[in-house]
């Protein structure tokens, strides 16, 4: 291992948003932002490295430390529960976990309430804690269809404007937990490039509302 620190983005325009927020912190590496099919970029005077991943894959390559921090929404933080460190709301990425169901859809408590969803743990969480029964359908996308085909009563996902909802004819119907992007470091990394990090969590300009 060489001694840069190695930055795990979510790619997409979330990812972007971070990157400029290092960029600004002083932790530039401009090709980063370059329309090229590279995933792999550094600033070996900074000694910094960042990396495009998956969104849903940021918090794995920080918990097994092939990245040394990362950005990871709280969706993906208490869905997977990785053992990792949360060092900051970056408060950017916001949107809700939420219920949602078809408009006319009355949850009557008298059959096993079907769910699909890609946050199963969340939803287990969710209906577990209120004592309702449910039988969890596992998706990997377009989760609004779900109700819509008759597969599911509810989906438990992600909204963030409501267009995707309010598109497919679908409302929220609870509010489970607010989510924001959340930088996350290794625990033996944060012991190993503690001065780094620090000195990144020190200089990151997070903006409040
Ligand atoms: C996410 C989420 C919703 C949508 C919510 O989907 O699963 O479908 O965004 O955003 P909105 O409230 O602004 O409409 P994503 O784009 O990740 O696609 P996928 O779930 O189909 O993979």
């Amino acid at each position: 291992m060489d001694n840069f620190l190695n930055v795990a983005l979510p790619k997409g325009r979330l990812g972007e948003k971070v990157y400029k927020m290092f960029e600004k912190s002083g932790f530039e590496c401009p090709e980063v932002l370059a329309d090229t099919r590279k995933l792999i970029f550094e600033n070996k005077e900074k000694k910094i490295r960042f990396f495009w991943v998956k969104p849903s894959d940021a918090a794995i390559y920080v918990e097994r430390g092939a990245a040394d921090i990362g950005v990871a929404g709280k969706d993906i933080l208490l869905e997977y529960e990785p053992d990792v460190y949360e060092l900051l709301d970056l408060n950017i990425g916001k949107c809700d976990m939420c219920v949602a169901a078809k408009k006319d859809f009355f949850d009557g408590r008298q059959k096993t309430l079907i769910v699909a969803t890609k946050f199963s743990n969340c939803a287990k969480r969710h209906y577990s804690a209120k004592g309702r029964d449910i039988d969890i359908i596992h998706l990997n996308g377009s989760i609004e269809i779900a109700p819509i085909l008759g597969l599911s009563d509810v989906i438990v996902d992600i909204v963030e404007t409501g267009t995707t909802l309010k598109e497919n004819n679908l409302e929220v119907v609870e509010k489970i937990f607010p989510v924001s992007a959340r930088l996350i470091a290794n625990k033996a990394s944060f012991k190993f490039k503690t001065a780094m990090i620090e000195n990144i969590v020190k200089h990151l300009e997070v903006k409040n509302d």
